[in-house]
């Protein structure tokens, strides 16, 4: 049988629609909202504008694009939380007012297991997926955590950030650079012509398998600044170089800690999530490492490392599965939820 779910995305500053039939990926349709470059950093107050003025839209074209009429679908997933709450409930109205319309039910979604289970959406881009239990790095702009995921209902944090996220370490570096927002892509593509060696900032000593990145972004500006006093074109002379050494020293910290925990744990799948995901130089330290044979990795395609909504509709099908809805009367959650 047929499961058609539409995955509702809206927590941050994109508002995506997707729609899945079971784990098959139909459609995903992102409308990224570049009101907030301007401002060097996602504005809440536009975010929620624009979604509500996104939204209707871009379900349009994910059904369109599916193939599929809105009748046929069996369930309306959306994200619920963490996230900003303004944009939040622009996505959860829509939900409940569309959901109620069809006579279907809605299924509330946690922003970050859905990252998780993005691994599960099946296109021709990605075919294959980790088995449960294996271990996931979520990487993003608010969150990071390592968790051990025993199935798509039950997954334990095994360590997170106790300040910044590592895609803030990457927005914060970019922006003291004088970078364009959000810096980490910025960061990424520099990096690829820099020595990752150039310079070296200390990484924190935090026990267990937490993580902190504030200090390395204090140790980041307050390098500069002293450069800067020497020679105002510093940062410009060197940027590749900075990136790839900042770069370098995010990836060790991630590194370090994600070995920690395939050793505390015994589980040799390893996957990772989240925006940051995307980086290059993660990718490539986390292949090397499975390449010798220490774990295997589960990358995702481009499309599912940033916010979407194919990974909503997925987390969607596993709780319709389990026949876990959720009543009308729900409201959304800025923190928490996990
Ligand atoms: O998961 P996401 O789209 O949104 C959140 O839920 O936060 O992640 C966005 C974060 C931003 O901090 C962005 O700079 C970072 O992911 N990011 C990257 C790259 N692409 C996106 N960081 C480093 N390298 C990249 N290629
Ligand atoms: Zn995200």
């Amino acid at each position: 049988m047929s499961i058609y779910i539409l995955g509702i995305e809206s927590s941050c500053d994109d508002t995506s629609a997707a729609v899945l039939q079971n784990t098959r990926m139909l459609s995903s349709v992102i409308a990224n909202q570049e009101v907030h470059q301007k401002f060097g950093g996602v504005v809440p107050e536009l975010a929620s504008r624009a979604h509500q003025q996104n939204i209707i839209p871009v379900v349009e074209v994910a059904l369109q694009k599916a193939k599929i009429t809105k009748n046929q679908l069996s369930a309306v997933a959306f994200t619920r939380g963490p996230g900003l709450l303004g944009s939040l409930l622009v996505g959860t109205s829509f939900a409940k007012a569309f959901a109620m319309g069809l006579g279907i039910p809605i299924i509330e979604v946690n922003h970050l297991k859905a990252h998780i289970l993005s691994h599960f959406v099946e296109d021709d881009a990605q075919q294959n997926h980790p088995e449960f239990p294996f271990l996931c790095l979520t990487v993003s702009g608010g969150h990071t955590q390592i968790v051990k995921v025993n199935s798509a209902s039950n997954m334990e944090i095994l360590g997170k950030t106790i300040d910044d996220a590592a895609g803030e370490a990457f927005d914060k570096a970019a922006k003291i650079m004088g970078l364009p927002y959000p810096g980490g892509p910025e960061i990424d593509k520099l990096a690829g012509t820099g020595n990752p060696l150039a310079f070296s900032f200390p990484e924190p000593r935090i026990g267990n398998l937490d993580f902190s990145f504030s200090g390395l972004k204090t140790s980041f500006l307050y390098f500069l600044r002293d450069r800067l006093k020497e020679d105002d074109d510093f940062i410009e002379k060197h940027k590749a170089d900075l990136a790839a050494s900042i770069q370098h020293t995010i990836i060790s910290i991630l590194m370090k800690k994600l070995r920690m925990a395939v050793k505390q744990t015994g589980l040799t799948q390893v996957a990772i999530a989240g925006g940051v995901s995307a980086n290059s130089g993660l990718r490539h330290a986390i292949e090397m490492e499975s390449e010798a044979g220490d774990w295997k990795a589960f990358l995702p395609p481009f499309k599912y490392t940033t916010d979407n909504a194919a990974m909503i509709a997925v987390a969607g099908y596993f709780k319709y599965l389990d026949g876990e809805f959720t009543s009308q009367d729900i409201t959304p959650y800025a923190r928490g939820g996990f």
